[in-house]
């Protein structure tokens, strides 16, 4: 062993090790994208948005996905969430080979993914807690237990007081969180967040994302977020 190398052995805490500790395990990965093209229209407007992207996420990672607008980053999101068709390529979501998946089998994987979009999709006429059960209901249970968990994840997210109100009775701020509290009430595996604070003001966008943070941290839970 040279005496640099020597040196750096006795140091504490490696920089490097550290570093090699920081890094997912390749093998459990959440999310992995091999040559995936994607191409809308038919005939003459045919156009290709995706070329051959491939990307790979550790399961518990919380990647930023940018690029400018136009890029395909939703597109890519939707294959991954297998709200749309593989064209061309792999993608494999918590194990599953999505391109692969039947119907039923595409629902089961979907019921464990968490969509937050811009516009939150609530129902109008349903309270805060009524919209986080209808999603909490995908999962077995009593209403009882399904009401508790609805409850509880939007106490989480500063909303136990407004659980009876409707959307149109919340800020733009609240109604992104009731729509995250529904993304997560299920303790999905992966949440995929598209523009999650686009419609909202520079500090309710903060706020929702430092709840979208605070709420991966911790869980063995992937989060791929396209900002704003
Ligand atoms: N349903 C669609 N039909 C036709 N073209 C589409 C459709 N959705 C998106 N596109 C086009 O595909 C490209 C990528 O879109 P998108 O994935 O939404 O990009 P980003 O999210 O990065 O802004 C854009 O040029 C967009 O106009
Ligand atoms: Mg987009």
């Amino acid at each position: 062993m040279s005496d640099a190398a020597k040196s750096l052995d006795q140091r504490p805490e490696p920089t490097q090790t550290s570093l090699a500790v920081a890094r997912p395990i390749v093998k459990d990965l959440a999310i992995e994208a091999e040559e995936v093209c994607y191409w809308f229209g038919e005939g003459d407007t045919r156009t290709q948005v995706l070329f051959d992207n491939s990307l790979q996420i550790g399961r518990g990672e919380v990647v930023i996905m940018t690029g400018p607008s136009g890029s395909g980053k939703t597109t890519l999101l939707t294959l991954i969430g297998a709200l749309r068709r593989i064209q061309h390529g792999r993608i494999t979501v918590m194990g599953r080979n999505v391109g692969a998946l039947g119907e039923a089998e595409a629902v089961a994987l979907r019921t464990n993914i968490g969509f937050i979009f811009q516009s939150h999709n609530l129902f109008t006429s349903l309270t805060a807690l009524e919209n986080v059960r209808m999603a909490a209901a995908l999962k077995r249970g009593t209403i009882r237990e399904m009401s508790d968990r609805s409850a509880a994840i939007l106490g989480r997210l500063g909303l136990g007081e407004r659980l009876d109100y409707l959307p149109s009775q919340l800020s733009g701020g609240q109604r992104q969180r009731v729509a995250i509290a529904r993304a997560l009430v299920n303790s999905p595996g992966l949440v995929l967040a598209d523009e999650p604070t686009a419609a909202l003001d520079a500090e309710s966008g903060r706020v929702v994302l430092e709840f979208l943070r605070q709420l991966a941290d911790g869980a063995a839970r992937t989060t791929v977020l396209i900002p704003f």
